[in-house]
């Protein structure tokens, strides 16, 4: 029986990513109803999506190259004050108020809430969210907050797409197991490309 031990980043106290550590620790207990998975690969934090899609000049090509149609740089134009009217809004950025983005939904639009940068302010992102909520029952647009919680069916469904090429992943970095806090130091500048993946091991 193998017993190596079981390299893991741990930490001990709560703070920046210097506070992670590369250890060896023991190998989980299984017990009768648990499942021990080998993890060859983890991304430090998920999502992309398009159809039109606002990027930086230096990400158009890429974005595009993964099926967006039409591609607006949001160091050049602010797609919420260009006049044009959207059916559908998924707001991963979040740095436009809901007021903004709802000036530019059309009566029955859709806007889905991703996410927000925090600035080192956990509230302010949150703000949007908890409004769309209050105002929700009484506006015309559909007003969705999204938050990614595993499921074996919503794996299956991406894993089809992703056989399917209909979703094509995008990997900016990849750093071993023991390289995680620079990886999350890369992540926190907010300048990633696409996916930043941990990878566990190489066999
Ligand atoms: N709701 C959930 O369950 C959930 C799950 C995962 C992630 N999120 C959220 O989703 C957001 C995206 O996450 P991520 O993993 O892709 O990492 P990220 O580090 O937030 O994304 C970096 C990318 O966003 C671009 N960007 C920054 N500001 C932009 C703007 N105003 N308009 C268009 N593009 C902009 C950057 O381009 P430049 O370098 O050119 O600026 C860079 O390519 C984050 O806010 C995150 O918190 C939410």
């Amino acid at each position: 029986m193998n017993e190596l031990p079981m390299k893991a980043i741990v930490y001990h106290k709560y703070g920046s990513p210097d506070v992670l550590e590369l250890a060896d620790i023991d190998k989980p207990v299984v017990t009768d109803d648990d499942v021990l998975v080998r993890v060859r690969a983890a991304s430090v934090n998920p999502f992309d999506w398009h159809f039109m899609n606002v990027c930086a000049a230096r990400n158009v090509d890429m974005v595009r190259s993964i099926g967006a149609d039409h591609v607006i740089d949001y160091t050049q134009e602010d797609y919420t004050r260009s006049g044009q009217r959207y059916d559908l809004i998924f707001d991963a950025a979040g740095n436009h108020s809901l007021s903004d983005n709802r000036r530019v939904l059309r009566s029955k639009g859709t806007l889905v809430m991703v996410g927000g940068a925090m600035n080192g302010n956990w509230i302010r992102p949150l703000l949007p969210a908890l409004m769309a909520i209050v105002i929700s029952p009484f506006v015309s647009h559909t007003l969705a907050l999204l938050l990614t919680r595993g499921s074996k069916e919503d794996l299956i469904i991406m894993q089809r797409l992703l056989e399917a090429r209909t979703v094509t992943p995008v990997i900016d970095r990849t750093y071993p197991l023991s390289e995680a806090p620079e990886a999350i130091r890369y992540l926190e500048q907010g300048h990633a490309r696409g996916k930043v993946v941990i990878t566990v091991g190489t066999a």
